[in-house]
């Protein structure tokens, strides 16, 4: 998968890891040195503000963006040992549609020039944008991304959600498509029998990007406004993730010695 600027992260469904996988691979790919761009588009449920802990600083969104401000302004710099790693807060709700309504078009195309403008500003490396669930956005977005990840759920439901997804963001002119499964719980596979990594990709016609194993600590890390630390396999999973999106070959469980240790079960 070499050499992919552009990343937009979707789901038909919401709570299945979006913003988790968003964040996680903007802050892999930002310690691997590139300058990226965190771009939050779900205007309905913005979390990535929360999620950076700069709730407090965030003055300038996407809207802000489209109606003039410069971007050089309007982001955020979240963490100041992770400089490279800046934020564009999504839009409040409804800011998309009143700016469409002042301007007499369409809200989608409108999500479409704000992508231009930062596209034309350049300030980073990497652009890693967010979406909410339902695809409205994401569809509006898909045609200036090279690259998808679709993100699902361990559950059966989830993966064929993900397929639908996929298919839709492909007709609105989105590049590459790959699956990550977010939240992956290994105990699970045994005590409800439900599916290890093979299966799901093998009921899948999506090719693979990566596992996101569950981490019953990351909540906590989440409310604080935190990174999880380089040793939970979230962490891990991310920067295999970014790697493999920047054209290396990763093994599928390297960093993550528990998941690998019971790979057999995983699998
Ligand atoms: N790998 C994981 N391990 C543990 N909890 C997770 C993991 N990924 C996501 N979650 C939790 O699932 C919930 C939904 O995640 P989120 O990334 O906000 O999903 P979405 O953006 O798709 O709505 C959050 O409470 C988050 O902490
Ligand atoms: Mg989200």
């Amino acid at each position: 998968m070499p050499g992919y600027e552009r990343l937009l992260v979707a789901s038909s469904k919401g709570g299945v890891g979006k913003s988790t996988a968003a964040l996680g691979l903007a802050a892999e790919f930002a310690r691997l040195g590139k300058r990226v761009l965190l771009c939050d588009l779900d205007d309905t449920s913005r979390s990535l503000d929360l999620l950076t802990g700069c709730q407090n600083e965030a003055l300038f969104t996407f809207a802000d963006v489209l109606s003039g401000t410069d971007p050089e302004r309007a982001v955020l710099t979240p963490w100041k040992d992770l400089p490279e790693l800046r934020l564009l807060p999504a839009p409040s709700p409804g800011a998309m549609r009143r700016a469409a309504l002042e301007r007499e078009t369409g809200a989608d195309a409108l999500i479409r020039e704000g992508l231009d403008r930062l596209t034309a500003w350049g300030g980073f490396d990497m652009m890693v944008c967010d979406t909410g669930a339902g695809l409205d956005t994401a569809s509006a977005a898909a045609s200036r991304f090279p690259f998808v990840l679709v993100v699902s759920s361990q559950s059966q439901t989830s993966v064929r959600a993900a397929e639908y997804a996929a298919s839709r963001l492909e007709r609105c002119g989105a590049g590459t498509m790959r699956l990550c499964v977010c939240s992956f719980d290994l105990s699970a596979v045994k005590r409800e029998n439900r599916a290890g990594v093979i299966e799901i990709i093998d009921s899948s016609s999506l090719q693979c990007a990566g596992v996101i194993p569950r981490d019953p600590r990351l909540q906590r890390y989440q409310d604080r406004g935190e990174l999880p630390p380089r040793t939970s396999p979230v962490t891990a999973a991310c920067r295999n993730i970014a790697r493999r999106i920047m054209g290396y070959d990763v093994p599928l469980f390297e960093g993550m010695p528990s998941l690998y240790r019971r790979r057999r079960l995983a699998l």
